[in-house]
């Protein structure tokens, strides 16, 4: 039967029920016709899939799968071969998992190092981003299975991200925040994409024509279907008619009552129900045909899977990747030893002897930070730390912890005998590599970070480290930058990122010369967080963010406004070094339409072979508009041996000049003279070329320019409503609190919600199986807090119904009476859930 056939033979209630989940993981299943339950499941570094029949969303029985490196440590590959690789791994897990959709990869750009799902995510440059997020879903695709594209879209912050309407221009918006996804979407083709949790101007993503049926599927030819986030659903009805079809996790009892009311009240058109069902059955019938695995891969759980310290317990019944496990831990540690980015080595001090006296110091190095916290944690089938590494290796090492990981404090001891042991090191002539990084609950997904440094009872030892030992090296883990005012006391820095679970190997592959580091940084690494360009307007306590920095994110910030940073976009050592030379371009010449072709000759002038990551990009001096001093239009990744040279060809068009033409409603490309810089880093272009576009648009400035030797933050929200082009959305009323409301807001108001918080929050801890001060305890709280009520009852699965929301609403309403009656049963105190409080007069604001 095709699936034109099946959706003519499914009832209303079947339809309706098909475009909700099945719990947490699965689809539904129709058995009448034949209609099997998916599993969908996280990623996007590993696969995350509970043991058997498990439905919920728990941190506890999650079988073992290869935990691969993050997504920011992926993207510093410059890669996309790599990426594709990865995915076609992760694919591979998922087929002998039964896992029909791994959900990722996160192609959200990063626009403050402040985000705490940075790690997630790929880079700060758009161009970057699709290239990696399109590689990725190329290789979980290619083996059958389905990926997600999230978060979709302009979902850059943690903090408040299920309530916070992102206001953001059309330039920025199309240049930077889609043009990551629009890359993803034309070449990577994934099956799906997932709607975010927030809103874009004003319009939550989930129920958004615009983004959904506009952009993704009328412009950029979208053929899958859209999910949302895991309790992003608000209106169904609206949800449905603007293109999400589907709704995850299912458990809101009024979510088919609603959709069945707008159908009978002509609010939701039919078709656009079948619609839905249609693109969730055409990629459900897809997954049966070619997700079917022998059985024998499940039987098992192999010796050689090795639970990680701090995780045993979570690990239990088969593991679906039993016969990937070598080969794909190999494929990690070669991902991470190929994308991590040598940042310093003063005196060619690296590669290292594995002879000499080594001290090896800091608890990182024995307990490894490889991943975040959050949707994404895996369990791993094996961990090691550099400690391991190096036993592996059997080079001979001492080792001190130096610090703790779950505290800030320094305590004495620890740091005494990390001393002592440096000193008589350092006496000996050997070297130390001190181990840093950002503890687990610094980062993770749901909150932010709020400042950039290492905790203290890290940074405070470099000094006597150093005085000790003047031979120090460095290798910091973590998932976004941190300042590195200490870094003049260390003679080589590696960034190590989150490495997944070989990561230790790979670090030592790169510190002894096993490996050639050939990474190089997907995002600025700024000198103070004053510097960063969201600063002054990122916030996670407001409900409407104003980007007002536009498309000057990242190094198009830095490079435009002329502000110094450590360590800037593209930048990475390697233990060989390449020279640019002999730009040409084809022509000088080229119409709107056009391509020209650039060539330079790339030659590998050290002493061994060595990967570079040559990079392209564009400014444009005459523009009449706003620009970015320069913007990424191409690299390229060559591998070279010693003395080796390479003419390398890149043809730039039309898509790498184009512009956002509000008026026009469309990409344009303007008269006038192009640059074209060519080298190793954003900030070292050693190549120059010029070419001309003739009858090419004449694009007229909106609002004023941004003024680049003052801060974003600077500016007026009139102005910034100017560039916007029309009246910002309002900011919403908090009060009266209704399902839009959230948990912590109105704790504020009422002791008794306040209570009911914490209980909250102690049953679901205890339900996912985490503790206290872990970062994913840690997530929950927050989660839980920041949670509109309309969502709960999806995210509960059911167990936090509509009555007990409208008891907390009336509560914190200062309702006692009614809030009582409410809870008894007496009267509906609880507002229909999916129709928002009316903000009182009072309260109602004006547009600006
Ligand atoms: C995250 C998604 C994830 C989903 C399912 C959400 O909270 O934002 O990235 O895929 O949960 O775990």
């Amino acid at each position: 039967m095709n699936h034109g056939d099946l959706i003519a033979k499914m009832s209303l209630e079947e339809k309706i029920s098909f475009v909700t989940g099945d719990g947490f993981w699965y689809t539904r299943g129709i058995p009448r016709l034949g209609i099997p339950s998916i599993y969908l499941t996280d990623g996007p570094h590993g696969l995350r899939k509970l043991a058997d029949g498990r439905k919920s969303a728990d941190f506890v029985g999650v079988l073992p799968a290869t935990c691969f490196p993050t997504a920011s440590l992926l993207a510093s590959s410059f890669d996309p071969e790599l990426a594709f690789e990865m995915g076609r791994a992760l694919g591979e897990e998922c087929r002998l998992g039964e896992v029909a959709m791994l959900l990722g990869p996160g192609v959200n750009i990063k626009r403050s190092p402040l985000c705490g799902r940075n790690f997630e995510y790929f880079t700060e440059d758009p161009l970057l981003s699709s290239a990696m997020g399109a590689a990725w879903i190329a290789g979980v695709e290619s083996t059958g299975v389905g990926a997600s594209l999230k978060h979709f879209a302009v979902n850059s912050q943690e903090g408040r991200r299920m309530t916070v309407d992102v206001v953001v221009d059309p330039r920025a918006l199309r240049e930077i925040y889609l043009a990551s996804f629009e890359g993803a979407v034309r070449e990577g083709r994934p099956s799906s994409v997932m709607g975010a949790y927030n809103s874009v101007n004003g319009v939550h993503c989930c129920e958004n024509p615009f983004l959904l049926d506009q952009v993704l599927r009328a412009e950029w030819g979208f053929e899958g279907f859209v999910v949302t986030d895991w309790g992003a659903a608000e209106d169904r009805a609206r949800g449905l008619a603007s293109g999400c079809d589907l709704e995850m996790p299912q458990g809101r009892r009024g979510s088919a009552g609603r959709i069945r009311s707008a159908l009978a009240s002509g609010e939701l058109d039919a078709a656009a129900l079948d619609r839905a069902v249609d693109r969730i059955l055409s990629f459900v019938l897809r997954a049966a045909r070619t997700a079917k695995v022998p059985a024998v891969a499940l039987a098992g759980s192999p010796a050689s899977a090795a639970v990680p310290a701090g995780t045993e317990g979570l690990a239990e019944g088969p593991t679906p990747t039993a016969t990937f496990i070598a080969p794909h831990h190999e494929l990690a540690r070669r991902i991470a030893a190929e994308s991590m980015v040598l940042l310093k080595n003063e005196d060619d001090i690296l590669p290292l002897s594995k002879s000499g006296p080594l001290a090896v110091i800091g608890e990182l190095a024995r307990t490894p930070r490889y991943q975040g916290a959050g949707s994404s944690t895996i369990v791993p089938t094996r961990l090691e730390s550099l400690l391991d590494a190096l036993g592996e290796a059997g080079i001979p090492f001492e080792f001190e912890a130096a610090y703790a990981l779950d505290d800030e404090l320094p305590v004495p001891a620890l740091e005494e005998s990390a001393l002592a042991l440096a000193r008589r090191v350092g006496l000996a002539g050997g070297t130390l590599i001190y181990a840093i990084g950002l503890p687990p609950i610094f980062e993770s997904e749901g909150f932010d970070r709020e400042r950039l440094d290492l905790p203290a009872n890290q940074t405070a030892l470099f000094e006597a480290l150093a005085a000790a030992c003047p031979r120090i090296v460095a290798f910091w883990s973590g998932g976004a930058p941190v300042t590195t005012d200490w870094s003049h006391h260390v003679r080589a820095l590696l960034a190590a990122y989150l490495g997944g679970q070989a990561s230790g190997a790979a670090v030592r592959d790169i510190l002894f010369g096993d490996a050639n580091p050939a990474g190089k940084l997907a995002e600025s690494w700024p000198l103070r967080l004053e510097d960063t360009p969201a600063y002054g307007n990122y916030s996670c306590s407001e409900d409407r963010v104003l980007y007002k920095e536009g498309i000057f994110i990242g190094y198009r910030w830095y490079a435009s406004s002329g502000r110094p940073v450590r360590f800037p976009f593209g930048y990475g050592l390697s233990y060989t070094s390449f020279s640019y030379a002999d730009i040409a371009l084809d022509r000088s010449g080229i119409d709107a339409r056009g391509t020209v072709e650039l060539s330079f000759t790339l030659t590998n002038v050290g002493e061994r072979r060595g990967r570079e990551i040559a990079q392209v990009y564009l400014s444009f001096p005459d523009s009449e508009i706003e620009r970015p001093a320069i913007s990424l239009s191409a690299f390229r990744k060559i591998g070279l041996e010693a003395g080796e040279s390479r003419r390398v060809a890149i043809r730039l068009g039309p898509r790498e000049l184009r512009y956002w033409d509000a008026d026009q409603g469309s990409f344009l490309v303007e008269s006038g003279p192009v640059l074209v810089h060519v080298g190793p880093s954003s900030a070292e272009l050693p190549l120059e070329a010029i070419f001309h576009v003739e009858g090419g648009a004449s694009p007229v400035q909106h609002g004023p320019r941004l003024d680049l030797g003052s801060h974003p933050s600077a500016m007026s929200d009139l102005e910034f409503a100017q560039r916007y082009g029309s009246a910002l959305p309002l900011p919403r009323d908090r009060s009266p609190f209704g399902p839009r409301s959230t948990l912590a807001d109105m704790a504020e108001e009422s002791a008794l919600v306040r209570l009911l918080y914490r209980i909250m929050v102690a049953v679901q801890t205890k339900a996912s199986g985490t503790k206290r001060g872990e970062a994913n305890h840690l997530m929950i709280e927050r989660m839980v807090g920041e949670m509109p009520l309309g969502r709960f009852e999806s995210m509960s699965g059911g167990a936090v119904g509509p009555r007990f929301l409208g008891f907390l609403a009336d509560l914190a309403n200062h309702r006692r009476l009614r809030a009582l009656l409410g809870l008894i049963g007496g009267a509906a105190s609880s507002p229909d859930p999916f129709q928002e409080a009316k903000p009182s007069r009072r309260t109602r604001r004006r547009p600006i």
